[in-house]
């Protein structure tokens, strides 16, 4: 019998794993759960006969796959695949994919959670301002992007967007402005919603000269990863400039320089909380699920990443 291993430090809502659980078993193959591990070791152990995995932002190292005998696909319940070591997979011949455009939604109600509660100074009883009206850039336009802009439109806001992958066709039929280049979006935008993956050309690539290019008021709402984020630059920046704020889903590296000198112009969710609802929890937990049984009964590879 097939051995599927649900491994998630963050673990799923308990309606979306019973979701999970009724694929898994109707394929007739077992589930084994791992949550909330607090050492790499119990990782290692659970997998020795997993034929399956589903993980979240589980890192999924060399380690891992040589320790993982058995493992012929695993699959990522979300979008960024940066916590999965491809060339480890493709050389053990494990299929790695994701679950693209299942948690976007709730990633973007997320972006605007924390941006209303900057701009409202965190609800400490004086005068905000609004989002209608303002004007907010896209840094990169994909499942997240896309939901950004419906909802900032929804907010009243002009939307503007970057993504040299994406037409502009394809943007202004969602009544977005496509822009040219990354510095006239920093340029043109008070708020800016990163949505970038973690990769060797974007680390760090969020960097003062990009950043001091924001007008007035700037907030940079960062969904994506940390990783992306030059933290020395924007500790630097906001140093020289009383006006500029951050939010973020990720805690960065330095977040104790923040508390110490940018108190009010700043939020960090504790826990990347992104897709932390439970119909993201679902739609991403059931699709994995749903892949998995898909390459084992009919070799399916769509959304594979290894290729
Ligand atoms: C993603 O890449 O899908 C998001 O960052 C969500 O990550 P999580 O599943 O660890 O919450």
């Amino acid at each position: 019998m097939k051995k599927v291993l649900v491994a998630t430090d963050k673990p799923f809502a308990k309606i979306a794993l019973d979701q999970i659980r009724g694929i898994v078993e109707g394929a007739g193959y077992q589930l084994a759960l791992l949550e909330k591990y607090t050492t790499p070791q119990q990782l290692l152990d659970a997998v020795v006969d997993a034929n399956a995995m589903i993980v979240r932002s589980d890192l999924i190292t060399q380690e891992v796959v040589a320790a993982a005998k058995e493992l012929k696909i695993v699959v990522r319940a979300g979008a960024g695949y940066d916590n999965l070591d491809l060339a480890a997979c493709s050389a053990a011949n494990v299929v790695a994919m994701n679950t693209p455009g299942q948690n976007a939604n709730a990633v973007a109600e997320l972006a605007f959670g924390m941006m209303v509660m900057l701009v409202r100074n965190n609800y400490n009883g004086t005068s905000g301002t609004e989002l209608r009206g303002k004007k907010i850039g896209i840094h990169a336009y994909g499942n997240v992007g896309y939901y950004v802009a419906k909802i900032a439109k929804g907010f009243g806001m002009e939307v503007f967007a970057f993504d040299p992958f994406v037409s502009k066709e394809k943007m202004m039929a969602d009544g977005v402005t496509p822009v040219a280049t990354v510095e006239e979006l920093y340029k043109t935008c008070q708020f800016v919603s990163l949505h970038i993956p973690a990769t060797e050309t974007t680390k760090k690539s969020i960097n003062h000269g990009l950043l001091s290019l924001m007008p007035k008021g700037a907030m940079l709402i960062n969904t994506a990863r940390k990783e992306v984020i030059h933290e020395e630059d924007l500790v630097k920046l906001m140093s020289e400039r009383a006006d500029f704020r951050y939010v973020s889903d990720i805690e960065p590296g330095n977040k104790q320089e923040f508390a110490d000198k940018f108190a009010g112009r700043y939020f960090f969710t504790p826990k990347k909380m992104g897709a932390q609802t439970e119909e993201a929890n679902i739609n991403a937990g059931v699709a994995a699920a749903r892949q998995i049984v898909a390459f084992f009964e009919k070799g399916d590879e769509t959304f594979r990443v290894n290729k």
